[in-house]
């Protein structure tokens, strides 16, 4: 999600999931994971427990699967997604002080996480801590310098990128900064990769993006002026594209 404030963020996150851009998306991290029976898994930040039930299966049997997130309400919605699932926990924490022992997971995995969290860093000081030796962790995050809206006034497109990157998104370009911060906390980087999904659809990439909402906010902020409205449903009814770019980052446990 682009920002915590969307209107109903569990909808949203569905929507995002089920998109065919979030598919292609959600596919690559398992894979990126190489999830095997018997491990245990650390989803940071579940949300409504989108990936859970994927992961449970891969693991299966005899792994386990924990969903953490800070908001009481995505741990409800997950819990009561997940009920009677084996082998899935759902717990109420925070990412900067996770509600787990020391090297205890094979694997743990932030998607679209730490570019809301106050520290990343210290996010990933606990990522490290919890894993254990050999343990890895996926880490999938954008960088929202990297949105490019096809225009007639590529002004208009860079002054909205800009805004979205610098008043909407905490970290917001946590993205490419992911391999140093894993190094950082003593993680071995083992893969970098860019995942940079294609929007040919208005329709799609508005809900996926919030594209009419962050112009509206754009305007409001004084980033954008009043055209900037008639603009963006100019962008919508002629041929559209759209693209922005994600960091999927692997990290071992040396
Ligand atoms: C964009 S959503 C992604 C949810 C899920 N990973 C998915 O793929 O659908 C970000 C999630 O991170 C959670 N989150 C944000 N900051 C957090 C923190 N400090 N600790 C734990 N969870 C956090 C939010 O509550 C939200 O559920």
């Amino acid at each position: 999600m682009i920002d915590d404030r969307a209107t109903d963020p569990v909808a949203y996150l569905d929507q995002v999931a089920a998109s065919a851009p979030g598919q292609g998306f959600k596919q690559r991290v398992l894979r990126l994971m190489e999830l095997s029976p018997g491990h245990t898994v650390v989803d940071i930040g579940c949300g409504p427990g989108t990936d859970l039930g994927a992961m449970a299966a891969a693991v299966a049997p005899g792994g386990t699967v924990v969903g953490v997130d800070r908001d009481p309400m995505m741990v409800e919605v997950a819990r009561s997604r997940l009920a009677g699932t084996a082998g899935v926990r759902v717990r109420h924490g925070d990412a900067h002080a996770l509600p787990l022992a020391d090297g205890i997971a094979d694997r743990a995995r932030t998607d679209r996480v730490l570019q809301h969290v106050d520290d990343p860093a210290r996010a990933l000081a606990e990522v490290r801590r919890m894993l254990r030796p050999g343990g890895r962790a996926l880490l999938a995050e954008p960088d929202w310098d990297g949105l490019l809206i096809d225009s007639a006034e590529p002004e208009l497109s860079r002054r909205l990128t800009r805004f979205i990157a610098t008043e909407i998104v905490r970290n917001a370009t946590v993205g490419r900064s992911l391999a140093g911060l894993c190094a950082g906390v003593g993680l071995a980087v083992r893969s970098v990769e860019t995942h940079t999904p294609v929007l040919r659809d208005f329709g799609t990439a508005d809900r996926l993006l919030g594209l009419r909402r962050n112009v509206r906010r754009a305007v409001r902020a004084g980033h954008l002026d009043g055209g900037a409205e008639e603009w963006i449903e100019a962008v919508a009814a002629r041929p559209f594209l759209a693209t922005f770019m994600m960091f999927l980052v692997t990290a071992e446990v040396a």
